[in-house]
């Protein structure tokens, strides 16, 4: 039997932006997410323009990604930039130990980089080396990237053919330091990210935002600790979570009932909950909430697909991890008083990615959709809303079966729902009586199964469509969502 579920809508206490940069992403040397994801270089029989992939560049474009991280993740702590400048045969090889051993050309570099997030039109987002870098190594990049002056780094540019510097503020001082970046007690990272931290100059009007390596999941002593010894020296403070249930028995990507689907999503949701405590521990030493959160790894992880290599974690994307993508983007929107930034993990040929290659083919997952709905919140203007109750039981916690966001923009309020039930529709009424407009538009992202998936030769089978089953009448808005179905409503 459907049950009807409400929700309120509070206009009139929407104070609050939802930063773009919720809806970041991430591209870290692992296996094909740079080489042969996005770079193939200018003399692959690959279409291309000056070596990035025509058709992801495309794809990219379209989902107007606000930030790119690069170039780790666990390989940022391994790598030095240096080597990845100036003429291409001269750059030396390097074995990626993080990442399946594969050898590492460094064709793809500095330059490469930044000029990539020029021709996407998105913000990079620098991790720096701590765990095996020097300080002098870190500062010289930052002058490399950004100075204008007379100085060695920004002539050393000029001679590799870019003349004025790129504009680089997110900056990220290490990457899980305590884990791959290098294993160090947070006493001793944060004594590390002072004397890194101070080193990174702001040349020339450019104006770094520093980002500390922060906790991973329920590792609240990390965040307590570098709080406390150098929330005054940082503009953000990362984290790291992952829908994992088992590291040694991740579990099939594309093959799994319907008690590991719910398992799955209870994790993702528990997010939230692992948000609220971080977030109080950073509200006891920065009340005023100038330090921001970056959730800047997020997503799920399960075992490669069968025949690729272990260590490049290519794995396939079904309807379960756009439901992923969509509670978890709900909760971040609900937060971005504190939660300044978020990168999903990551963004090509790796764990969620939002594209697949191989080779000369590409296919846009049902991840990639959910960042297709969702980008009518970037930089809007969040809506509170209370949603009634109906509730499951998934890891012995109560969770709501719908989850969803308001925003508005340029007239228009937007209303991103998800409903996590397999089997069973919704009937959910919102009161849009507050609300302005009269016409609405709709689109819907669902599949028969919610295995279900797209592959190099069916694309098609998890995709877009209009979305008409949204009824506007006396100032209540009543959707009918099908079971495992994520909508966008549109009223202007
Ligand atoms: O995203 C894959 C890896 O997960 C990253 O390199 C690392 O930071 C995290 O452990």
């Amino acid at each position: 039997a459907q049950k009807s579920i409400h929700i309120q809508v509070y206009p009139d206490s929407a104070q609050r932006t939802i930063s773009k940069h919720i809806y970041g992403h991430f591209a870290e040397h692992l296996g094909t997410c740079i080489y042969g994801g996005i770079w193939v270089g200018e003399n692959s029989p690959i279409p291309n323009n000056k070596g990035y992939r025509t058709d992801v560049v495309e794809a990219l474009k379209k989902l107007q990604i606000p930030n790119l991280r690069w170039p780790g993740g666990c390989f940022a702590d391994e790598y030095h930039w240096m080597d990845g400048i100036g003429p291409k045969e001269k750059r030396p090889k390097m074995v990626n130990t993080n990442w399946g051993g594969t050898i590492e050309d460094n064709s793809f570099g500095t330059h490469e980089f930044l000029n990539l997030c020029e021709l996407l039109g998105t913000e990079p987002y620098i991790s720096g080396n701590v765990g095996s870098g020097t300080v002098e190594e870190m500062a010289k990049w930052v002058e490399y990237m950004t100075s204008d002056g007379e100085s060695p780094m920004a002539n050393l540019r000029r001679q590799n053919g870019r003349d004025k510097p790129w504009k680089v503020k997110y900056f990220g001082v290490g990457n899980e330091s305590w884990g791959c970046g290098g294993e160090m007690r947070p006493e001793f990272y944060a004594d590390q990210y002072r004397r890194y931290a101070t080193y990174c100059r702001n040349y020339n009007g450019n104006k770094l935002f520093k980002i500390a390596s922060g906790a991973s999941d329920y590792d609240y002593n990390w965040t307590e600790v570098l709080m406390k010894n150098i929330g005054n020296r940082m503009h953000g403070l990362s984290l790291h979570y992952y829908t994992i249930r088992d590291w040694n028995k991740k579990g099939s990507a594309t093959q799994f009932n319907n008690e590991e689907y719910y398992w799955i999503i209870g994790k993702a949701l528990e997010i939230e909950e692992v948000l609220l405590k971080h977030m109080a521990i950073m509200d006891k030493y920065d009340q005023q909430k100038r330090i921001g959160l970056m959730v800047d790894e997020w997503g799920t992880w399960f075992n490669t697909e069968p025949g690729t290599n272990p260590g490049h974690l290519f794995q396939q994307n079904t309807m379960r991890d756009a439901m992923v993508a969509a509670l978890t983007l709900n909760i971040f929107n609900k937060y971005t008083d504190r939660i300044q930034m978020a990168n999903i993990a990551q963004v090509v040929n790796v764990l969620q990615s939002m594209i697949l290659t191989n080779n000369d083919k590409m296919v846009l997952t049902p991840t990639y959709h959910v960042f297709d709905l969702y980008r009518v919140h970037q930089d809007a203007t969040y809506l509170p809303l209370n949603i009634t109750p109906d509730l499951v039981t998934i890891r012995n916690k109560p969770v709501n079966t719908i989850s969803a966001s308001a925003s508005q923009k340029n007239g228009v309020t937007s209303f991103t729902l998800a409903n996590i039930d397999v089997a069973e529709t919704k009937t959910v009424t919102i009161d849009v009586s507050k609300l302005k407009g009269k016409k609405l538009n709709g689109k819907i992202l669902t599949a028969p199964n919610i295995t279900d998936h797209n592959t190099f030769d069916k694309p098609n089978t998890v995709q877009l469509a209009d979305f008409s089953k949204g009824v506007l009448k006396n100032g209540v808005l009543t959707v009918t969502l099908p079971a495992k179905a994520v909508v966008l409503l549109q009223l202007q």
